[in-house]
């Protein structure tokens, strides 16, 4: 299954509660919810009042990507907030099983992230433990990166793997995702398909229009 999860980190927070709607109408139903905290990650975005605010008016999957050091820390303010996912990164938690294990026991669908210099080696281990798999297409920490090449090796690793031992989990992408790049991870593999600045620059709903049916169109092609 296939979907698009715009990242509110491209949106423009003065018309969030607006645009939220415009992507809920669209039939967009997971939203991608970036949060950063200047040490994980050299900017800081936001954190739970935003989350629980835009809870109280949206329906939609809330995916939670944490760039927070040791996130163990706040799991459960996050599903307090009103998470509906929560994906913390590897390279980030000091016991990442027991971070992966808080959540799921939170009662949250649980995610791991890696790094584009991480290898899947280092999270293969959590394949029946987790819901999504998140491979970082660019250095965690800002929009509008560019794609980063070397990745697509990584999205095609873990499909790989994934099929071969037959585990039922997402892969998501994150990170440079746009006309030039969307062929090739749903091709290598990804079903989870995180866009910031390729939704939300421009018309918004026309821009989600189009992107849903490119995704439909790629898919046919891949399945
Ligand atoms: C980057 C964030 C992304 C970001 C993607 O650290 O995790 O979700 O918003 O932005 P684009 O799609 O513009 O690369
Ligand atoms: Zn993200």
């Amino acid at each position: 299954m296939y979907q698009l999860c715009p990242s509110i980190l491209s949106a423009d927070f003065n018309r969030l509660g607006e645009q939220i709607k415009i992507l809920e109408k669209e039939g967009v139903e997971w939203l991608h919810i970036d949060v950063m905290d200047g040490d994980f990650v050299p900017s800081i975005s936001f954190g739970m009042p935003v989350i629980k605010s835009i809870r109280k008016e949206s329906k939609m999957f809330f995916d939670v990507h944490l760039m927070v050091s040791a996130p163990e820390r706040y799991i459960q303010d996050f599903v307090d907030s009103g998470a509906d996912s929560i994906t913390v990164h590897a390279e980030a938690c000091e016991d990442l099983e027991r971070a992966i294990e808080q959540i799921r026991d939170a009662g949250v669908q649980a995610g791991v992230s890696i790094k584009p210099a991480t290898p899947v080696n280092d999270i293969s281990h959590l394949l029946d433990d987790v819901d999504t798999v998140l491979v970082m297409t660019v250095q965690p920490g800002f929009g509008g990166q560019k794609y980063l090449d070397e990745c697509t090796e990584k999205i095609q690793e873990l499909r790989e793997l994934i099929e071969n031992e037959g585990h039922q989990v997402n892969i998501q992408v994150d990170g440079g995702i746009n006309d030039d790049t969307l062929e090739t991870v749903m091709k290598a593999g990804a079903n989870l398909l995180v866009a910031g600045s390729y939704v939300f620059n421009g018309d918004l709903a026309s821009n989600v229009r189009r992107i849903k049916q490119k995704i439909a169109d790629i898919s046919e092609v891949v399945d």
